[in-house]
This record gives structure tokens, C-alpha cells and sequence, in this order.
């Protein structure tokens, strides 16, 4: 484990900004590997590694086809001697049956499933809200991303052979801006109202503090999750939340004004995606030391003070039961999870 303390100033997120990562080089022969938000971006990026390395399949979840299409044909241009088969699937997190139909197809359609990498993800400071009636950031970030990884999690661990070289792997996309969260809503821990009701109230609701407070309830649920599994599927999955550190991509393109702002700034200091992606195919393929961990610069690495206080591990907890009590009366496929 890195010698980093849960602590994230501007010193730290200089160094880590400038860090020469590793470029993935472990061949991927024989995996399927699966990235949702595929499209673009980081996503993309991880993707590119995932053909490079020559998995057997490739499987690109994304909102939109046709983009699929470009992104498949762009893959394969970068890498032409690979034999990777890349196939496309649907999904938009702003729905949840549209995530339950995408995990259905893929647990029938797709013979197995080594890694998944849940990496689709928003930033939209304005309000807005879900046809299933919640605040789109919370419902992209944390209630979409956690129904897919519940729903994908057997799938995942059909993989587990006790003497392969790998270990199946859960990993979600999470970020530092963990670390910055005002996460105001925890006052409502204690209230009958709860944290993700009041993380779905416009009134009390600050734009830019969403997505950093998104981010810390999937480190939350990662850490819970984690523990689940060591007790009910024997550690059997490796389950990791991952940073890809800033990087270039589309993800302020809802910022408005501000967007310009934090484009200079990444301008000075972001890495190319291609380098934050190296994140995702360390904390993948990193085994048993990443399980239930935050990864970050290629290493494991502690989370914010708010995760690992006494205060975070009550808050975690909460926070996973509410979120159990949301996806259980949604699906009650999922009720073991939170039993
Ligand atoms: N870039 C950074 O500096 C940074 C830093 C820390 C963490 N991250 C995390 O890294 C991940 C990737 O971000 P990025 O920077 O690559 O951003 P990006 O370029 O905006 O890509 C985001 C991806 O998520 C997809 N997506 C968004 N909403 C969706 C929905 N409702 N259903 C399905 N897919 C949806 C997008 O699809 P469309 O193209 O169709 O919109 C796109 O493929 C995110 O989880 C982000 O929070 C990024």
C-alpha cells in the first residue's frame, strides 16, 4: 500500500498529476473484458488497451450504437494485429430497466465474463432528474453503477478458477474529487429523510458538490461490497474502485461557463486519457491487493479521511443500506446482497 495519507492537497495532486504510470503490458489472452462508457474518453482509452493486449472479446456497453460503431472501428484501426472480437451493447444508466436489460443479455448472451470495468459516468452540475425520478448524477454515478455491478457480480465470479493466473474483477471508476466532497447531505444520516433523499432535493442541493459526493458513495458501496463478497462468494471476485486521476476528455462538456475554467486547467496539468486508462488495467488485473481498495497512480492508495474515520465507516454502512432499500424495491433479485 502507498505511504499517502487520506489528506489531498494541491502538493500531492501535482506529483500525482506528473507520475510516469506503467503501461499495461500483461497480455489479456482468453478474457473478455467488458467497459462501459466505452465510447470515449477513458473508457475508450482502457478499451484500446484491452484490443492492444489481445483479449478474446471486448465488450463496449454504451448509449449510443452508432457511436459504438466509431469507437469499434477506431480500436480496431489502432491495433490491426489484434484478434480481439469486439461486440457492442446498449445501456443507459438514466434507466434502470435499461440497465437490468443489459445485464440480462449479457448474463445469456455472453459465455463468460473475466473483468468489468464500470467507468460510465456524468458530470452535470445543473438539476436534473431521471425518468425513474432521481437527480441524473446520482442515479448515473452511484444508483446505476451499483445495480450493474449487483446484477454482473455472478457472472464475474463463474470465472474464478482457483489456479489461473487472474482473478475476476469488479472494478468501478470513482475519483479524487472524493477527497474535495462537502457531502453536507450526511447530516441526514440521522434523519428520517436519509442521505440519498436528500441528495435527491433540489432545495438543498449544491451542483458542484454532487459529482465529488457521487464519487465518495461509490467508494462507500465498493468498500461494502468488498466485504460481501469475502463473506458470501469467498473473495472470489476481486471488487476495486479506481481513479483515473484529471484527464482530457468530454466529461465537463455539461459545466457550462466553468467548463472553460477547468479546461485551462487541465490544459496545465491533465493527463491524456490514454495515461489516466493505465489505472483502470492496473487496478483490473491488480488481484487481491486491490479488493475492496481505492487505486490511484497504479498503486493502492487511502481514500479521504471521510472514508476511513470511524465517522466514514458508519457512513459507508448507511449509505449502502439506503441504497439497498432503493434496489431492492426496484428488483428484488438483489435483496441478498443487502440481507
Ligand atoms: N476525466 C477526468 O478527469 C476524470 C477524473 C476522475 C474520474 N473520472 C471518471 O472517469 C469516468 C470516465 O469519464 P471520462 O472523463 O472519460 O468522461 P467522458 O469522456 O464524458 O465519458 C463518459 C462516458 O460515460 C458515458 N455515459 C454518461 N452518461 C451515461 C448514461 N446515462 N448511460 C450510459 N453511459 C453514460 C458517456 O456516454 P456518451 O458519450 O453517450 O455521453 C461516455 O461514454 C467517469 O466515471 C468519471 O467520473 C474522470
Amino acid at each position: 500500500m502507498s505511504t499517502q495519507s487520506g489528506k489531498f492537497g494541491v502538493r500531492r495532486f501535482m506529483k500525482e498529476q506528473k507520475a510516469v504510470l506503467p503501461y499495461p503490458d500483461r497480455p489479456l489472452n482468453g478474457l473478455t473484458v467488458l467497459v462501459t462508457g466505452a465510447n470515449t474518453g477513458v473508457g475508450l482509452e482502457a478499451a484500446r488497451h484491452v484490443v492492444r493486449l489481445n483479449a478474446a472479446n471486448l465488450i463496449l456497453a454504451v448509449r449510443s450504437t452508432t457511436k459504438g460503431e466509431a469507437a469499434r472501428e477506431d480500436l480496431m484501426k489502432s491495433c490491426p494485429q489484434s484478434t480481439t472480437n469486439i461486440s457492442i451493447y446498449s445501456v443507459d444508466y438514466c434507466s434502470f430497466a435499461s440497465v437490468k436489460s443489459f445485464a440480462e443479455k449479457i448474463i445469456n448472451e455472453v459465455p463468460k465474463l473475466d473483468i468489468a470495468i464500470l467507468n460510465a459516468g456524468l458530470n452535470a452540475p445543473e438539476w436534473r432528474v431521471t425518468g425513474d425520478g432521481w437527480e441524473e448524477v446520482l442515479q448515473v454515478n452511484v444508483l446505476s453503477t451499483t445495480y450493474l455491478a449487483l446484477l454482473l457480480l455472478p457472472k464475474i465470479r463463474e470465472s474464478y478458477n482457483k489456479s489461473a493466473d487472474h482473478m475476476p474483477a469488479l472494478v468501478v471508476v470513482t475519483s479524487d474529487t472524493h477527497y474535495v466532497s462537502s457531502f453536507k447531505q450526511k447530516k441526514a444520516a440521522d434523519q428520517k429523510l436519509g442521505i440519498l433523499n436528500a441528495m435527491n432535493d433540489k432545495a438543498i442541493s449544491d451542483g458542484f458538490d454532487k459529482y465529488p459526493t457521487s464519487k465518495l458513495l461509490e467508494v462507500y458501496i465498493v468498500r461494502q461490497l468488498a466485504n460481501w463478497v469475502d463473506r458470501n462468494m469467498q473473495g472470489e471476485v476481486i471488487v476495486t474502485c479506481v481513479n483515473p486521476g484529471l484527464c482530457h476528455s468530454d466529461l465537463n462538456r455539461n459545466s457550462g461557463l466553468v467548463y472553460y475554467g477547468l479546461e485551462f486547467f487541465k490544459w496545465v496539468i491533465a493527463r491524456t486519457s490514454e495515461v489516466g486508462s493505465r489505472n483502470y488495467m492496473w487496478a483490473a488485473l491488480a488481484g487481491r491487493q486491490a479488493h475492496g481498495q481505492y487505486v490511484g497512480s497504479c498503486e493502492v492508495q487511502k481514500p479521504a479521511v471521510l472514508v476511513t474515520s470511524e465517522e466514514g465507516e458508519r457512513l459507508a454502512i448507511k449509505v449502502y443500506q439506503e441504497v439497498g432499500q432503493v434496489l431492492t424495491a426496484l428488483d428484488g433479485g438483489v435483496e441478498q446482497y443487502f440481507a
